[in-house]
């Protein structure tokens, strides 16, 4: 196959933390061959032990111990152990709200902030192995929040501030938290996202929450209940700044973090301390090929992994400075990010393909009205990458001097699995390329067996690794069915992929009934399920379409209970009862009303029809009439004969 590949110069080579393909040969052979040695030595290198760990790893599958019976603290790793070093006064989160303030905090601030709060928390009796929710706009005390937690073990739930009232209530009932830490509101767009609004309205129906923590960062009034609600600043009077990092052992749930599965049940992925720590700062290293003088920006949300992993722990623990950005990358103008690009100085930049597909549809003229010779590195995560926005994203955006990260990975996985390293690893647009140490992955047809090079299967990694889900909050079966059984005994990524000639990693999406739509993951049933719940809605049938911007976009096949509907309004009300009950970002682009759905005999939905259907357009004109109905169940019918 002729595809192109680039390679980083060799400036960027000379001073790369792993040069050349011959290094990270010898890397990735040690780690696969030696893995406790591998993986000890850097523990022992690179993390702060309270009390060292007695064997690397213990593997009851589908069960993983890593760095068994150490004692070690992840808010202690990012903050305290900085302290001791040039990095004191060195700026840790370098934040921009969207009306344009900012705040630049210091490794040492930080850790004052967090310990201020962490004594908050541990005033009202919180302590290891309690439940936060946490459910704030992207401001610094977010991360603060995080990290006070994890000074005391509590282990804690981000929820999207995107979500709504009805998605954080089941996620609060399913942790059964004791707090729930949030603000009044946060900008975005220039419009104030009610924050503490959905928290009152959640809150309805969950008996464990004692303590609602609320900062003030709009201002707007909010109401305040008697006995439950409590003010962030008024709690910080009290605060006290020694607030020493609670020893944890290694395998003390850090997070957990919902995402969505193939059932209408959002799965909570429970992630450890010491493991997850050591490979989201590896990778900080290896993909990132961070420097000390760097100035880093990952575009995520920190309600997605990946902010967890790559705004906060992997960077702060990495001691990098981390830029936090409050609000929409087109506000007030499209040129918002490039400005902060310049104003900063950043040096890698990280953001997902939907976001560099709406660049290219905004034109370079945003982008080209900045100075952006800062930046080194590019990065891109969350979906497959297609390689006309790989090309714009080098040429436009890194001027054919950057090289381009295209990292897979997963909510599951913790950190980077499948990723260049830049100084090392020539890419091919479109390609995550190839493993990073210690992963080992195939691509597997159902029983197992790998397939051929260039041939499609499905994504498997053969070994646990440090930074990998421990298990499903309160739900251990569902973990094992998930991920280990389908094909016994390796881990089941749910994405199909093919490997070419090289060994490179191709993915090409999920095989199951999850949907990704800017980066976020949306599950089929947990929309159908929303849908069903609205009065109108006999039966709903969900499906992705292929987007030219988001990657996917949800449409919605749907039946209705018998009376008069007015479809134009209906489905406008359809669209806003999706953000009610799972938030704003999973809203339908289209709802088509049908008089049935394709059913197989024994009455299944037959979504790779309608699949079918919406991608190669089959059925034209208005598809909200009756015609359709004929179409979708002709063609159901010819399928079922066949
Ligand atoms: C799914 C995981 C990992 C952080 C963001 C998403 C898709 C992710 C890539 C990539 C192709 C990718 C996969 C994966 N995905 N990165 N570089 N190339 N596909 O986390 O919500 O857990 O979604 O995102 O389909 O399974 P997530």
């Amino acid at each position: 196959m002729a595809e192109d590949v680039y390679k980083a110069d060799a400036e960027f080579v000379s001073r790369a933390h792993v040069q050349g393909m011959d290094c990270y040969r010898a890397l990735y052979r040690r780690a696969e061959e030696h893995p406790e040695e591998f993986w000890g030595e850097l523990a022992e290198k690179e993390l702060f032990w309270f009390d060292k760990w007695s064997h690397v790893f213990e593997w009851n599958p589908p069960f993983a111990k890593w760095f068994v019976d150490g004692k070690t603290n992840v808010s202690y790793n990012c903050l305290d152990r900085h302290l001791a070093t040039p990095r004191k006064n060195k700026v840790a989160i370098l934040w921009e709200g969207e009306p344009g303030d900012q705040r630049m905090i210091s490794y040492q601030e930080l850790h004052r902030l967090v310990c201020r709060f962490a004594s908050v928390l541990m005033d009202r009796g919180l302590k290891a192995g309690d439940r936060a929710i946490i459910y704030m706009p992207m401001i610094p005390e977010l991360p603060v929040a995080m990290l006070a937690c994890a000074r005391l073990g509590i282990i804690h739930s981000v929820v999207f501030g995107g979500f709504s009232a009805e998605a954080l209530k089941t996620r609060i009932q399913d942790l059964e938290a004791q707090v729930v830490i949030t603000a009044d509101g946060g900008w975005r767009r220039g419009r104030e996202i009610p924050l503490k609004k959905a928290v009152d309205e959640a809150l309805a129906e969950c008996p464990t929450v004692k303590d609602v923590i609320v900062y003030r960062r709009t201002g707007t009034p909010v109401e305040m209940k008697e006995g439950r609600d409590l003010w962030w600043h008024e709690l910080d009077q009290n605060a006290t700044e020694v607030c020493p990092a609670v020893p944890l052992d290694s395998e003390h749930p850090l997070y957990v973090l919902y995402t969505s599965g193939t059932t209408g049940k959002p799965k909570g992925i429970v992630h450890s301390t010491a493991g997850y720590l050591l490979q989201t700062l590896m990778t900080m290293k290896w993909v990132f090929d961070l420097r000390e003088e760097d100035t880093y920006w990952c575009t995520a949300d920190i309600g997605w992994v990946t902010g967890h992993s790559y705004i906060v722990y992997g960077p702060l623990a990495a001691g990098a400075t981390t830029i936090m950005y409050e609000g929409a990358p087109d506000y007030p103008a499209p040129d918002r990010f490039w400005r902060i690009v310049e104003k900063y100085r950043v040096n890698i930049f990280y953001t997902s393909p939907t976001a560099i597909r709406s660049f290219i549809r905004q034109g370079d003229q945003w982008p080209n009205g900045h100075d952006l010779s800062s930046l080194r590195l590019l990065g891109s995560v969350g979906e497959p990458i297609n390689p006309a926005a790989w090309e714009w994203y080098y040429k436009v955006i890194g001027k054919e001097r950057c090289p381009i990260v295209d990292t897979w990975w997963q909510t599951e996985t913790g950190a980077i699995l499948i990723s260049a390293m830049p100084g090392a690893v020539p890419q091919k647009p479109g390609s995550a390329t190839l493993p990073l140490p210690g992963i080992v992955p195939d691509v597997v047809d159902m029983s197992g067996k790998p397939v051929k090079p260039g041939q499609e299967g499905f994504l498997i990694i053969r070994r646990p690794w440090p930074s990998m889900l421990r298990t499903l909050w309160g739900d251990p079966r569902r973990y094992e069915d998930q991920y280990w059984r389908r094909i016994p005994g390796v881990y089941l990524a749910g994405d199909a992929a093919r490997r070419d000639e090289d060994g490179y990693f191709w993915i090409l999406g999920r095989v199951d009934d999850v949907m990704n739509v800017s980066g976020h993951r949306l599950s089929t049933m947990e929309l159908e399920s929303a849908l069903v719940r609205h009065p109108s809605v006999a039966e709903a049938a969900v499906v992705a379409k292929p987007h030219e911007v988001t990657g996917q976009a949800v449409v919605a096949f749907v039946t209705l209970k018998s009376g008069r509907w007015d479809h134009n309004s209906l489905a406008q009300d359809l669209r806003q009862w999706v953000a009610h009950e799972i938030g704003g970002f999973a809203k339908p682009e289209q709802i088509r009303f049908t008089e049935s759905l394709p059913k197989t005999r024994s009455g299944k939905i037959m979504r790779r029809l309608l699949r079918e259907i919406v991608t190669t357009q089959t059925v034209t004109g208005d598809v909200t009439t009756l015609e359709d109905l004929t179409v979708v169940t002709r063609l159901a019918a010819q399928h079922d004969e066949g």
